[in-house]
């Protein structure tokens, strides 16, 4: 029942086919034009009835003499994200292929569409969904790239959506470290009273009253000479609230709360599948923010890894508190690029909404690249400013930090500031504060876990390599 896979195995489980002799054919087009000299003069006359070239019928499908399927037609009109990808999976049972001239874009846009909208988190339920759908691989796209996407994106889906008395911290350091095995990598973990021995106070803070151990997990892969990308994310498997506790219908999807650590793992694979010249280094706090005697409690004053100390506004502020150490860390060896992904503030939606990625970074030319990166692997994203004056909103009382602001203003851009205190020798600082999640069902996104950002990353990395080489 408690089955969760690696990136890589979920190949096998994608409606996707390399060849086949006998494929149906699927234009995506609405002109006329494209279509004579492939269709039936019956065909394109049934077509232009029902409506297809100019009266908003968007799918068409046609048969042959024997009433067997023999092709498909889809409106190219811009419409919502994936939504002619995620149709496919309606289509009568079959192998189908994009037939005509198709767009890089368009291709990739319609191939995830219909890979994500096939994606189901089953595990637990009896009835499983079939889908006889096959779809052949199109030609003009990157096998090893595309299907690395889909492998991630499938693979952060269920870690997200894996409730937390599966995902538990030990539970998730287990799947990282197989995912480590498989890479052949050696996986460093520092868990519990030993996070303290460490100097990873807040870790350790946030985290001890889970009966799951905090810790801290780092792994490594790539050529250590090559620029240095350092990707944190924030793994809470469980957001209580703490003793702030959470109203019953925000900590309802609080599993979520390891979506940037998922997001980062999933950046990861890709960037170790397409083999990216860069030395690549993980590092993952994870934690429970639980309730119990020994809690930690609004108006303690923690001392940072970095030395300086925390007054706690409000314990339900927990992830910039575990990343300031994570950050701090991956800090002290001066990387060219460091990331931070993180379900951190509710503030974010209010600002984008759920499906756009408020990002910040330090650099002019990262942010060009990750915008135009978001816009290639359609994962969208908008860049937020560290705005420096705005740092009075969290003045604190007693301590040389606080972790939350008192008003409800700016909440995202303060919890970034919060997290660039401890981010002094990277050359280029960047921070995601994702959702993770699909609320209500959209076309290729269910309700449930989702990958953001890390397509955009991904892209904003390979360009800036290609085209500068260095960071
Ligand atoms: N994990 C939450 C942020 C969150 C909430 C993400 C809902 C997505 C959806 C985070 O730990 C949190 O609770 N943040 C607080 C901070 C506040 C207390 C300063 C928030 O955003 O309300
Ligand atoms: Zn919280
Ligand atoms: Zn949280």
């Amino acid at each position: 029942m408690d089955k969760l896979f690696l990136p890589s195995h979920y190949k096998a489980e994608l409606p996707l086919i390399e060849n086949a002799s006998k494929l149906i054919p699927i234009f995506i087009t609405s002109k006329i034009e494209d279509l004579v000299g492939f269709l039936s003069k019956e065909q394109l006359s049934f077509a232009s009835n029902v409506g297809f070239f100019d009266q908003g019928c968007k799918k068409v499908i046609l048969s042959d003499y024997q009433g067997m399927v023999s092709a498909i037609l889809l409106s190219d009109e811009k419409d919502l994200l994936f939504k002619n990808g995620s149709e496919l999976t309606t289509l009568p049972p079959g192998e189908y292929y994009i037939a005509g001239e198709v767009s890089e874009a368009l291709a990739l846009e319609t191939v995830m569409g219909f890979c994500f909208q096939y994606y189901s988190f089953d595990n637990y339920v009896s009835k499983k969904r079939k889908c006889e759908v096959k779809l052949c691989f199109p030609k003009n796209l990157q096998k090893l790239k595309i299907y690395s996407f889909l492998e991630s994106e499938f693979f952060v889906r269920d870690l997200i959506n894996s409730p937390s008395n599966f995902l538990n911290p030990d539970m998730f350091e287990n799947i990282i470290s197989l995912f480590c095995k498989e890479q052949k990598l050696e996986l460093n973990s520092i868990v519990g009273n030993d996070l303290i021995v460490n100097n990873f106070p807040l870790i350790f803070e946030v985290g001890k009253a889970s009966s799951y151990n905090p810790r801290l997990l780092e792994f490594s892969w790539g050529n250590p000479n090559a620029t240095k990308v350092t990707l944190v994310g924030k793994g809470v498997c469980f957001d209580s609230g703490g003793l702030n506790i959470k109203p019953g219908s925000s900590m309802s999807i609080m599993k979520k709360d390891m979506g940037g650590a998922a997001s980062v793992l999933g950046l990861a694979s890709m960037i170790i599948s397409m083999h990216l010249n860069v030395r690549l280094r993980v590092i993952i706090p994870i934690v429970e923010n639980s309730i119990a005697g020994n809690s930690f409690r609004p108006g303690d004053i923690l001392k940072s890894r970095k030395g300086s100390t925390v007054e706690v506004n409000n314990t339900d502020a927990e992830g910039r508190l575990i990343l300031a150490d994570a950050l701090n860390y991956a800090d002290e060896e001066s990387p060219d690029l460091l990331i931070s992904m993180a379900t951190l503030t509710g503030s974010a939606r209010v600002a984008l909404g759920p499906e756009i990625v408020p990002f910040y970074t330090t650099s002019k030319m990262f942010s060009d690249f990750l915008i135009k990166g978001g816009e290639d692997s359609f994962d969208p994203l908008w860049q937020m400013p560290f705005y420096e004056p705005y740092e009075r909103l969290i003045e604190p009382n007693f301590a040389d930090l606080d972790n939350a602001p008192a008003t409800g203003m700016a909440g995202s851009i303060t919890a970034a500031l919060f997290l660039k205190k401890f981010t002094e020798n990277a050359k280029i600082f960047s921070h995601f504060d994702i959702y993770g999640w699909s609320l209500i069902a959209k076309p290729g996104r269910q309700i449930g876990g989702l990958m953001q950002g890390s397509r955009a990353i991904f892209e904003a990395i390979n360009q800036m390599l290609l085209k500068h080489k260095n960071f």
